[in-house]
């Protein structure tokens, strides 16, 4: 027999909750003495709740009810400040764009606003190199999966420290192994949405098998790329081969590696690659934002060698971060 509401909710044995049910001031009270030890490295936070930047990791929270919570339906970037500037903001703008685009989101904050907002984060952050993660959300209104639910889009942008570039914290080069996990395709494969489940279950794979990386590869039988980094292979005449994008998402560091490379005199190649030709290869390239050009020494137990193109367009990058005159940069 179903019960009415108002009787289903008189019955209930308040007395005997085994939950705390605390008030707003409760809540403000423990929230003031938690001191969870892994936020330290969180340097200041922006949110359009508020339009305000906050240092204190205890008010760098996100609404449950945005969808970007807990459906994953938001779009973001990972941007990179060393030496004092922050390296290819407009390329990283121009893909937030387009991301958000690709998944309906009329998110109307101007690139004026959004260059202003990170260039006083990363002063609050007052640190010589750091990481933004700049996070666009369907935004706050309930939990169906409905967009039309969110009233407008979030903004969330937070500045941490960044752990310094793979190949000065592992000289010896990286360990690849190829992933099992089914990899995206379409807009999920080639648009930077806040969908990294399998990009998760890469790492965890990664880290299984005792290993830096994973790669993809699709139902093709071609390789795709890592779970935030790109994939480029250096073939038997020196010419960096990279993987069309249309099963990766176009990285904006790949993006200027190969113009580096480029004028360079380094012939770059577009070109599907299967693991039999990786492993054929002269050199493998794990390439992002926090990877920058790392060398891959070891590919499922197949050495590699740390090689002159790599060590080249490494040298390369890592001096167009801390060029001033850089032409992809702000
Ligand atoms: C899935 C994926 N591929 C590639 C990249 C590399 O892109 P970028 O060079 O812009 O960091 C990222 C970066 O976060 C990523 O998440």
């Amino acid at each position: 027999m179903e019960l009415p509401a108002q009787l289903e909710f008189a019955t209930l044995p308040l007395m005997n909750l085994r939950t705390s049910v605390w008030s707003f001031e409760d809540g403000l009270r423990h929230q003031a003495a938690f001191r969870p030890p892994h936020v330290r490295k969180f340097l200041a936070m922006y949110t359009s709740e508020w339009d305000a930047i906050v240092t204190d990791p205890r008010l760098m929270r996100v609404p449950v009810d945005d969808h970007l919570v807990h459906r994953g339906d938001g779009v973001f970037e990972t941007i990179l400040f060393d030496g004092g500037r922050i390296f290819l903001l407009e390329p990283h703008l121009t893909r937030l764009r387009h991301s958000a685009a690709q998944i309906g989101l009329d998110f109307q904050a101007s690139d004026e606003h959004l260059k202003t907002v990170l260039q006083d984060l990363f002063s609050v952050a007052s640190v010589d190199r750091a990481l933004a993660r700049v996070l666009v959300g369907r935004g706050p209104g309930g939990f169906s999966v409905d967009p039309a639910e969110s009233l407008s889009p979030s903004l969330y942008i937070v500045v941490y420290q960044a752990a310094p570039p793979f190949m000065e914290s592992h000289p010896g080069g990286a360990k690849v192994v190829f992933s099992q996990v089914p990899p995206k395709s379409g807009i999920l494969a080639t648009v930077k949405t806040c969908n990294y489940l399998p990009n998760a279950l890469m790492k965890a794979e990664a880290s299984r098998a005792g290993a830096h990386f994973a790669v993809g590869v699709d139902e093709t039988g071609h390789v795709t790329e890592s779970f935030t980094e790109n994939i480029a292979a250096v073939d038997e005449s020196g010419a960096l081969v990279i993987p069309p994008p249309d099963r990766h998402l176009p990285g904006t560091t790949l993006q200027r590696v190969s113009e580096l490379a480029d004028a360079a005199g380094i012939p770059v190649h577009i070109r599907k690659l299967t693991p039999d030709e990786v492993r054929g290869m002269k050199e493998l390239l794990v390439i992002g934002t926090t990877a920058r050009v790392t060398s891959v020494t070891d590919l499922e137990g197949q050495p590699f060698p740390i090689g002159p193109v790599g060590k080249q367009l490494a040298r390369m990058l890592d001096e167009d971060i801390l060029n001033a005159d850089s032409k992809s940069t702000h």
